[in-house]
């Protein structure tokens, strides 16, 4: 795994977003696999920036989003599609058609499932998924269990994982309880892993994802097993773990 510190929030934004912006320079039509939540937006703005000033372009990038909450219509303002279209898609030239997100309101939620899966190896599979992760280890929507889920799959959510949720919402029981994620080994599958982490309140779970055992409960301990992984992260993520002597990229 590769360790890039910034000082802070905007600066870890803009070294995701080169990483980023490198992988569609050298790929035009790479699939990016893509993530929600408060970390990315950062990093999505740079990109932003980036196509306005003419210097990147979208056009046949092509997407999977990790996670999708199960029930919401692509219109709800809480649906991740929602969340794709308003921080990213619609400020991009990216083709809506090349986008992909999990269908939350799939009658058959286990089909839509088995469909995404067959969609991303019809896809080629991922060239660089993008990940945020919960404070309890989450990757994906992929919550602290007895064992690593496999492909895309429902899920319910933790109570933490639905509180931590419920500040997006107008309550607490607006909080949809299951969503539908890709699994660890769709994102394990991807050739290349860019994670992002921010903030104090992460940085307990930043160190045992990274120094401690794999192991199921922490879901994102999975990462150190595979072989291109980058973290980027600001100071106050990173602290406890580089205590523990995890060494710094420059
Ligand atoms: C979002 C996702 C989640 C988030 C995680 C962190 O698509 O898959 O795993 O990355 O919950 O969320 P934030 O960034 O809001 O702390």
């Amino acid at each position: 795994m590769r360790i890039y510190q910034s000082e802070d929030y905007q600066g870890m934004s803009r070294r995701a977003a080169s990483i980023i912006a490198a992988q569609i320079i050298n790929k035009p039509d790479c699939v990016l696999g893509l993530a929600t939540g408060s970390t990315p937006i950062g990093a999505y703005q740079q990109l932003i920036e980036m196509y306005k000033a003419g210097d990147l372009s979208f056009a046949e990038v092509k997407s999977v989003n990790l996670d999708e909450y199960k029930g919401l219509s692509p219109k709800n303002d809480q649906s991740y599609r929602y969340f794709m279209q308003h921080n990213l898609f619609d400020h991009v030239n990216i083709n809506v058609a090349n986008t992909n997100v999990p269908q939350g309101e799939a009658a058959d939620a286990d089909a839509e499932c088995a469909r995404y899966d067959r969609l991303i190896d019809d896809l080629g599979g991922v060239d660089l998924q993008l990940l945020g992760m919960g404070l309890n280890g989450h990757i994906g929507f992929n919550e602290p269990c007895a064992s690593f889920a496999t492909g895309t799959h429902v899920v319910d959510l933790t109570e933490s994982t639905i509180a931590a949720n419920s500040r997006f919402f107008s309550s607490m029981n607006d909080v949809p309880r299951q969503a539908l994620t890709m699994g660890n080994k769709n994102i394990m599958d991807a050739k290349q892993i860019l994670i992002m982490v921010s903030g104090e309140a992460k940085a307990d779970i930043v160190c045992k994802a990274f120094s401690g055992p794999v192991c199921p409960e922490v879901p994102a301990s999975i990462l150190q097993l595979h072989k291109n992984v980058i973290l980027v992260g600001d100071r106050a993520a990173l602290c406890k773990l580089l205590e523990t002597g995890a060494a710094l990229c420059k």
